[in-house]
C-alpha cells in the first residue's frame, strides 16, 4: 500500500492499493461521521464494481443509495447534476453525509461538483477507475461540468476527503482508454521529471502501473499543494492542453479523445518552442517517439489558423493574451504569455 499526503488547504491522503475498493467502508467510517452515502457511477463501471463498494459501505454501517448515469462525456452536464441532486435530496443526505465517485474523470468531476454545491458543500471520496482518473483527474480538487458553449465551463474547487486508487480496476478498462491515459502520463515526464520520461522510454510502463500512478500523483500533489487554485505553477499541468483542447473542439469533442489530443498538443508545442528558441532542439522528436511507443497520435490534419482560432476560446486566455506552457527541455517547463493576435504565428512550425 502506498499513501501519498496532499497538503492542500483541506489536506487528504491518496491510497494506492490493490483491492482497496473493498475497504471503502472502513475509510468512510474513519474519516467522517457520515450515516448515509450516495455512490455516483456510470453505466459501464456500475455493473462491474458498484456492489462491492456498496457492500463495504453497508458493512461499515452506512445506508447507501446510488445514481448511475449513461457513460460518456456527453452526460457531463447540468442535467445529470440535477439528477444527482434529486438522488441526494430524495435519500435525505445531510451535511455530514458523503458522496462516493466511482468511475473515470467524468464521474469524479460531476460527483465532485455535486458535492461542492449540494447543501453548500458536503464531503466526497474519489474512487477513480480509469487510468486518466487514477493518474490525474481524481487529485487536485477541480470539479465541474461542460456547458453547450464549451468544456468544463462551470465548476468549483472542492478537495475530496480521500482518493482510493485500486489499480486492479484497470484490468477491465478498454485498451483505447489505457492509451488515452498514457497521454497525461507522458505529460508528467515532460513537465517535471526527466527520469520518469526515461523510464517510460526504456521500460514497458503498463507492466509497472502502480509505479506509474505513484509518480504521476506525486508530481500532481507537489504542484497542487503549492498552487491549489491555479494562480501560477499549476498551469504547468496544462502542457499540451491548449492545442489539445483546440483539436478536441474542432472534432466536436467526439472525433478524438482527450489524452490523444493532448499528445498531439505536446508535440506541436515542443516544436513551436524549438522554433522560437525556447526549447532544446530534439525535444519534440523525443516526445513524438515516446507517444508513438504507447500508440498515441502525434499529428493532426487541422491547419494552424484553425487551431489558433479554436485555442483562443481556451480558459487560459485573458486580457488579450494566452499563457502557453513550454519546455526548456524534458522535465523542465515554464509558462510564456503570447498576445492572442500572435498565437497563430507562434505555433506555426
Ligand atoms: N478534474 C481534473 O483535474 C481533470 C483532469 C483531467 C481530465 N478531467 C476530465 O476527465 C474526463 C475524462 O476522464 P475519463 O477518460 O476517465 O472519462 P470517463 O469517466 O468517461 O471514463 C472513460 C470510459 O472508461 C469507462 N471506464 C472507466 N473505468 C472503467 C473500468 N475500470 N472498467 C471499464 N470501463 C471503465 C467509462 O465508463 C467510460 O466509458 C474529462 O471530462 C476531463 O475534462 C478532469
Amino acid at each position: 500500500m502506498k499513501k501519498i499526503h496532499v497538503g492542500t488547504g483541506k489536506p487528504y491522503d491518496i491510497i494506492i492499493e490493490r483491492g482497496v475498493l473493498d475497504e471503502i467502508g472502513s475509510y468512510a467510517a474513519e474519516l467522517s461521521s457520515a450515516q448515509k452515502a450516495c455512490i455516483v457511477s456510470d453505466s459501464n463501471v456500475a455493473p462491474l464494481y458498484l456492489d462491492r463498494v456498496k457492500n463495504s459501505l453497508e458493512k461499515a454501517g452506512l445506508a447507501v443509495t446510488d445514481f448511475v448515469y449513461e457513460a460518456g462525456e456527453a452526460r457531463k452536464n447540468l442535467n445529470t447534476i440535477a439528477g444527482i441532486y434529486d438522488a441526494l435530496a430524495d435519500f435525505g443526505l445531510t451535511r455530514k453525509d458523503i458522496i462516493i465517485a466511482l468511475g473515470g474523470g467524468v464521474c469524479g468531476d460531476m460527483a465532485g461538483f455535486a458535492a461542492a454545491t449540494y447543501l453548500r458543500g458536503i464531503d466526497f471520496i474519489q474512487i477513480p477507475t480509469s487510468l486518466l482518473a487514477q493518474v490525474d483527474s481524481s487529485v487536485g480538487g477541480k470539479t465541474g461540468v461542460d456547458l453547450p458553449q464549451g468544456k468544463n465551463l462551470a465548476g468549483a474547487f472542492h478537495q475530496p476527503l480521500a482518493v482510493l486508487i485500486d489499480p486492479d480496476t484497470l484490468q477491465t478498462l478498454p485498451q483505447d482508454f489505457i492509451t488515452d491515459g498514457m497521454g497525461e502520463v507522458i505529460k508528467y515526464g515532460c513537465i517535471k521529471d526527466a527520469d520518469f520520461f526515461r523510464f517510460l522510454r526504456e521500460e514497458n510502463a503498463l507492466e509497472q502501473i502502480e509505479r506509474v500512478i505513484e509518480v504521476c500523483v506525486s508530481v500532481k500533489r507537489d504542484v497542487v499543494s503549492r498552487d491549489e487554485k491555479e494562480a501560477g505553477e499549476r498551469m504547468l499541468l496544462n502542457f499540451g492542453h491548449t492545442l489539445g483542447h483546440a483539436i478536441e473542439k474542432l472534432g466536436n469533442f467526439s472525433a478524438i479523445s482527450h489524452g490523444m489530443a493532448v499528445a498531439i498538443g505536446m508535440v506541436l508545442m515542443a516544436r513551436a518552442g524549438e522554433k522560437q528558441g525556447f526549447t532544446e532542439p530534439g525535444t519534440a522528436d523525443q516526445i513524438c517517439e515516446l507517444c508513438r511507443k504507447y500508440s498515441l497520435p502525434v499529428t493532426t490534419d487541422y491547419d494552424f489558423p484553425a487551431l489558433a482560432k479554436a485555442a483562443m476560446g481556451d480558459k487560459k486566455t485573458a486580457g488579450g493574451g494566452i499563457s502557453l506552457v513550454l519546455l526548456r527541455k524534458i522535465g523542465d517547463s515554464f509558462t510564456h504569455r503570447v498576445p492572442l493576435d500572435e498565437l497563430e504565428q507562434f505555433i506555426i512550425s
